[in-house]
């Protein structure tokens, strides 16, 4: 009879920050050669739990065993060398490098290997892993989110480690990135390999993992085979709270047209796109990732050009739109990559939710910024977003992720636009607290907003819009009214096979 063996044991482990109890006494084991899924909250502590195992933080108590040795006071170092990897949530790949450069960096191949070899071996390795599509001559940079995800997993599964773990690392992959994301895990627990597995999707969870553990403002909650939890179980151990219905009850406010835009087009990326947004109106764009949403979006609002087509705001026509011209007619961009563009990680909350509003605090003539203004208005967002953090003095980068992407929400909050694009707001944002955000769009919707949502997730758009559009290879393929919208449809649509 196979004995189980355990390669990780967590002995009331405690790690606290100026404010916060992260970790307060957590025990489990974790079984060699399993997916093991940790779940909880944002801010439930488990990003820093996974920062203790590879040696990133020193616990304030408590013990790890790893393969039955005691090891805590681990340092980053020694973690690798005992062959634990992680994929941070933060990904850390150089964009100016390219992707074979990236892969190899740090390793002794990267010394001895000259530039086209080094090449030659990433594509080998980056095709075993299923990531044809990925050209490691290509400059990191040039990736899409998604490609960095799975490419950093590609660099840390090639390591060959015998603990492997991965903070969300789904949270911006397509589904056919998924796909070879549980194929490589597959192959590495059949390797042998154990796996740590966190993610706020819960189907995912329960798809691919063998043991669950739930942690809860930095206590542990419960460890148990996966089929001993359903969705819903889950969901009661990680709030310990009812949780009411996942949408709002949706009363339509839809005023008059704020916002037209017409046969916008921009070579290699979206096609002849019209559409219009209403006051008070959700329109969801749903599709495929690549299907030029994003693309279309950072257009209306001037992050990038477009070729031609017009676009109409309030029934005057904008010429030359800029980010900053888009702003000072009264639009808002919650973008989503909250490092790229949303979010300056090493300046403090405060400073990130004012950020753009600076103007608007600061005396005109002196550019004296009205503090007691600042903090009464970051306060009352942090109270209005239910925003987790102890000082608003910290940096941003210190915020669990999921909070970080309130932080975006509410400093475009305080602009009070009247439209508002928001691609993927929920992206990395737990069940209660993307329940939060759906009745703070709605309630803002009947205030008027105009907003546009792009989501991959289809329930989320079913949800809430009033209307669904659904683009397909950088054309806009189908538009649902919310009463014929269903989740069929938008997929078929997405892949342009709807037929009427
Ligand atoms: N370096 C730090 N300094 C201060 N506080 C921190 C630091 N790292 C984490 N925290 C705090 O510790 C708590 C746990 O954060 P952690 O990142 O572990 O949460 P998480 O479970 O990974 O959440 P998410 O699902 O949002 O990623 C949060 O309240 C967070 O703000
Ligand atoms: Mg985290």
């Amino acid at each position: 009879m196979n004995e189980t063996t355990y390669i990780l044991e967590y002995h009331g482990i405690t790690k606290g920050f100026p404010g916060v109890q992260a970790l307060d006494d957590v025990s489990f084991k974790i079984e060699t050669g399993t997916v093991h899924a940790l779940v909880g909250e944002n801010g439930a502590g488990k990003s820093t739990l996974m920062k203790v195992t590879g040696g990133a933080y020193i616990p304030e108590g408590g013990e790890v065993v790893y393969k039955g040795e005691k090891v805590s006071f681990l340092q980053p170092a020694d973690a690798l060398q005992k062959g634990i990897r992680t994929v941070y949530q933060e990904l850390n790949l150089v964009e100016k490098l390219k992707v074979h450069e990236n892969m190899f960096l740090g390793s002794e191949e990267h010394v001895v290997l000259r530039d086209k070899e080094e090449s030659v071996k990433a594509r080998a390795i980056l095709t075993d892993y299923g990531l044809e599509k990925i050209d490691p001559r290509r400059q990191v940079g040039r990736l899409s989110i998604g490609e960095r995800q799975l490419l950093e997993i590609a660099k840390s599964a090639w390591a060959n480690p015998d603990l492997l773990i991965m903070d969300e690392p789904s949270s911006s992959l397509s589904s056919s990135e998924i796909e070879i994301l549980f194929n490589l895990i597959k192959r590495l627990r059949k390797e042998g390999k154990t796996i740590i597995y966190i993610s706020h999707k819960l189907t995912e969870v329960l798809e691919i993992s063998d043991n669950i553990t739930v942690l809860r403002d930095g206590k542990h909650v419960i460890t148990a085979p996966n089929k001993e939890f359903t969705e819903e179980t889950l969901i009661t151990h990680m709030v310990n709270r009812k949780m009411g219905k996942q949408y709002p009850e949706r009363v339509s406010n839809v005023g008059e047209v704020v916002l037209e835009v017409e046969n916008l087009t921009r070579a290699g990326k979206f096609k002849d796109c019209s559409f219009t947004l209403h006051r008070g109106e959700i329109l969801g764009f749903s599709g495929l990732m690549g299907a030029g949403r994003t693309e279309l979006m950072r257009a209306v609002f001037g992050l990038d050009p477009y070729d031609s087509g017009t676009i109409r705001l309030r029934g005057k026509r904008v010429n030359h739109i800029s980010p900053s011209k888009a702003k000072d007619l009264g639009m808002g961009f919650v973008s989503e990559d909250r490092r790229l563009d949303g979010l300056v990680l090493c300046r403090s909350t405060k400073e990130n939710t004012v950020l753009p509003n600076l103007l608007s605090y600061s005396k005109r003539l002196f550019g004296v910024i009205n503090r007691k203004q600042e903090n009464e208005a970051v306060d009352a967002q942090k109270e209005a977003l239910n925003i987790k953090y102890a000082n608003k003095d910290h940096k941003v980068k210190y915020l669990s992720g999921g909070n970080q992407q309130k932080v975006i929400l509410s400093k475009w909050l305080l602009m009070e636009p009247e439209i508002l694009i928001m691609d993927e707001p929920t992206r990395g944002i737990d069940v209660g607290a993307k329940k939060e955000i759906y009745d703070i769009i709605h309630e803002l919707s009947l205030e008027d907003l105009g907003v546009l949502l792009i989501s991959s997730e289809n329930d989320e758009l079913l949800g809430l819009c009033d209307r669904i559009i659904v683009m397909h290879d950088g054309s806009i393929e189908k538009e649902f009214a919310r009463e014929e919208a269903n989740a069929d449809d938008l997929l078929l649509a997405a892949f342009g096979r709807f037929k009427s």
